[in-house]
């Protein structure tokens, strides 16, 4: 496996290899990424993940401070799934150049996470557009469970003509639904058995509205149960017209449960 660390180490592998398939990560890998890095690995034979914990995406010092890191695991995690490219950057590489691409941010970027996080989808499109103008991928690999930063990638890369095309992979989840992510390492059991709770729950309330065939689709008294459950802070619980985007109002329309939710102080989002 070949770390590069520097700019002109990635720019020489860039010159020699010309069909790269490019899976970005903030590291504290996972079986989520393993299937991102093993769809990757088959589409392609030449992969590169990134490790790179990205500070303009974080809204607080805190976040980003306690955002799990754990090089020596991961390390262990992409030698086990044969990785040749591993790109560990430093932040003046990454920022200090000036883009060709500007920054498209769609009108979706302001719901959901946007309304709660502001910044957060301008500084991982920054970052994602870095790495794509530096690595210029055939393929990037991206993960459902983080819908909105997938669905505005795709729109960045579509609105500027970005060469790279945008592979959507399904969320990988626990035995008991909880979907992989960096930052359940920041849960404890007992949290982790809440977490489980609530991802359980909604599942059964999403079925339910889809076969009770309820006339509206009504929130508040799932929101209600969440907080019974002990959830302290709830940022949004909503239905999405995956068609449109809109608000879902009625069962039959195909749409998804988007949550984000706070367990002590780890965010959590899912979207099924
Ligand atoms: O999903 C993530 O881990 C990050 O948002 C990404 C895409 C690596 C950009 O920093």
């Amino acid at each position: 496996m070949k770390i590069i660390r520097q700019k002109k180490d990635l720019d020489n592998l860039i010159n020699k290899i010309n069909s790269i398939s490019f899976v970005p990560t903030m590291g504290g890998l996972h079986k989520g990424h393993e299937s991102l890095i093993k769809k990757a690995k088959k589409k392609d034979k030449h992969t590169i993940v990134s490790i790179f914990v990205n500070p303009k995406q974080f809204n607080s010092k805190r976040d980003f401070n306690t955002y799990p890191r754990n090089l020596k695991k991961d390390f262990k995690v992409l030698k086990k799934l044969n990785v040749k490219y591993v790109y560990l950057p430093n932040y003046t590489d990454i920022f200090s150049f000036k883009t060709n691409n500007v920054i498209y941010l769609h009108p979706f970027s302001k719901k959901l996470c946007g309304r709660h996080r502001p910044g957060h989808f301008k500084g991982v499109v920054n970052v994602v557009n870095r790495f794509l103008e530096l690595i210029k991928p055939k393929y990037i690999f991206l993960g459902k469970k983080d819908f909105q930063q997938l669905f505005l990638i795709k729109k960045h890369i579509i609105k500027n003509h970005i060469r790279t095309s945008v592979i959507s992979c399904n969320t990988v989840r626990e035995k008991k639904l909880l979907p992989f992510s960096s930052r359940n390492y920041n849960l404890n059991a007992k949290n982790k058995a809440l977490a489980f709770k609530v991802f359980k729950f909604l599942r059964k309330e999403k079925t339910l509205i889809k076969k009770n065939e309820v006339k509206k689709i009504n929130l508040i008294n799932i929101r209600k149960k969440i907080l019974k459950f002990g959830i302290k802070k709830i940022d949004y619980l909503e239905a999405i017209n995956l068609n449109n985007l809109r608000k879902a109002k009625k069962f039959n329309e195909n749409f998804n449960f988007f949550c984000a939710f706070y367990i002590g102080a780890v965010r959590l989002i899912d979207n099924f």
